[in-house]
């Protein structure tokens, strides 16, 4: 089985995704972390984001695996090396949509994917994964959320908070930081002419903003019948 998660940045798709896959036993694929991963690479080798050939050759020469840490959680390596927290940093989020926009580092990516999706049961989440990725999916969702919420989500998470919680405290400033940096992504993601984030036609269109976290996983799981 293939379930596809698509949404805009912090609409709890990975959250959800990852609470799905653990109590429906589906390996969970963030697609996301991979496009990060293409990027730290950049930044830390000196390759200029936007020098096009550079950064492919860089996509197609790195190796990007996903493991698991003692505690369960999701580890992410580059060329071997623990990158789970590098990757989530405001300077990879403020240059990832460069590197994800170039449509060979997409190629790449996906092909990556797909060899992952191969293996057995996955609910993958990210962009494109209904739309390009797995166009075949079994179920598709399209995970919305209003701006506002997803930047809260966004700085609890940073902070190590449970997102589950809606009040959880974060500064204001923070958060609006946060907010700025969600609608330019989200305008590059929407506007590229390469895989731009949208609903499949066939994704069932889900908004969060007023769903607790539970009430979104259990639709989603719904969905899978
Ligand atoms: O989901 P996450 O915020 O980690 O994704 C980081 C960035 O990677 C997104 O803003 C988007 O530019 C890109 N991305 C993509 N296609 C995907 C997943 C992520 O273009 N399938």
């Amino acid at each position: 089985m293939i379930v596809a998660i698509d949404g805009p940045a912090g609409s709890g798709k990975s959250s959800v995704s990852k609470e799905v896959a653990r109590r429906r036993g589906l390996t969970f694929l963030d697609t996301g972390a991979m496009y990060r991963c293409v990027t730290l690479a950049c930044l830390d080798r000196g390759v200029n984001l936007r020098d096009e050939d550079a950064v492919a050759r860089l996509a197609h020469g790195i190796a990007i695996t996903f493991g698991m840490a003692a505690d369960g959680s999701q580890t992410v390596r580059l060329d071997g090396a623990d990158v789970t927290e590098d990757i989530r940093t405001a300077r990879i989020d403020q240059s990832v949509s460069i590197v994800a926009a170039q449509p060979r580092v997409r190629e790449r990516m996906v092909a990556l994917q797909r060899e992952m999706g191969a293996q057995g049961d996955v609910i993958a989440e990210g962009r494109d994964v209904g739309t390009v990725v797995f166009p075949h999916a079994d179920v598709k969702v399209f995970l919305t959320a209003d701006a506002e919420a997803r930047a809260h989500r966004r700085a609890v998470q940073r902070e190590g908070g449970d997102t589950a919680k809606a009040d959880a405290s974060v500064s204001v400033a923070e958060e609006r930081q946060i907010l700025d940096d969600l609608r330019r992504r989200d305008e590059l993601d929407v506007t590229r002419t390469e895989s731009p984030l949208k609903a499949a036609a066939d994704a069932h269109v889900l908004d969060s903003s007023g769903l607790s976290f539970d009430e979104v996983v259990e639709t989603v799981i719904g969905y899978m019948g």
